[in-house]
């Protein structure tokens, strides 16, 4: 499998960990706006993010993966490239529990020791990073990210954007809005509006964004 990960930051780091601990899987290129052209160093190409286009007609078999963490900016460049959908990779690390009714979307990356349990939805371009445990039934939208130990118990839905710090908790059935950001350590028990910043125990709104 030849893969392009765009973006070399912490979160790609994880990721690139990721890619080499699956057999067959080669890193082809990395993609940063800190590189001015394309150009090939050593065995990979790097880049501008805009070269994506490029390199995809020179190696018809490379699949992306947008590796930053930032929801909004992962999102800002889907949008900006313009790839096809089948032109993304969905990467599961070898030691998460996924179960076979869960489905996962384009460009998703499922990091170590994740659970992911029965009749979970997962979209596209969303992060379940180490240790997080989606429960049965939840809904986690595009461009989410579930950082790492977060916990979404039953039937809870995260939708397009939210972010869920590290460590929280929500309860059952909750629902977090659009664009959303739950801090880390928190404990959700009532539903999170879109673009609205919660914290503490329980979770308490201490911002709104747009
Ligand atoms: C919630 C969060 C986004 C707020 O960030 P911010 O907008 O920069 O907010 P500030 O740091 O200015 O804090 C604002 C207030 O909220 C409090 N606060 C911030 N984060 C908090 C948290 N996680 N739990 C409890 N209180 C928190 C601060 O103490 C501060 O209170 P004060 O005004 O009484 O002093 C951030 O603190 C957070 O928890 N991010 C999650 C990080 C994470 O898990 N990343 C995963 C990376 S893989």
């Amino acid at each position: 499998m030849d893969l392009a990960l765009i973006g070399e930051g912490g979160h790609s780091k994880v990721i690139k960990d990721l890619i080499g601990s699956k057999p067959g899987y080669k890193i082809r290129a990395v993609l940063d706006d800190k590189y001015e052209q394309l150009q090939l160093v050593g065995d990979v190409y790097r880049g501008p993010i805009s070269s994506a286009h490029d390199l995809a007609e020179q190696i018809s078999s490379l699949k992306f993966v947008i590796g930053i963490g930032g929801n909004r900016v992962r999102k800002t460049i889907a949008d900006r490239l313009g790839l096809a959908s089948d032109s993304y990779m969905t990467l599961i690390h070898d030691s998460a529990i996924v179960s076979p009714s869960a489905s996962i979307g384009v460009g998703s990356v499922i990091m170590a020791y994740t659970i992911v349990n029965a009749d979970v939805v997962i979209g596209d371009h969303a992060i379940i990073n180490s240790g997080a445990i989606v429960e049965h039934d939840s809904y986690v939208g595009d461009y989410v990210h579930i950082a790492p130990k977060a916990l979404l118990t039953g039937s809870v839905a995260a939708h397009e954007g939210a972010m869920i710090g590290a460590g929280a908790t929500i309860i059952p059935g909750k629902r977090m809005g659009e664009w959303a950001t739950v801090g880390a350590g928190a404990t959700v028990i009532h539903d999170i509006p879109a673009y609205r910043t919660a914290v503490g125990t329980p979770a308490r709104t201490i911002a709104e964004s747009s």
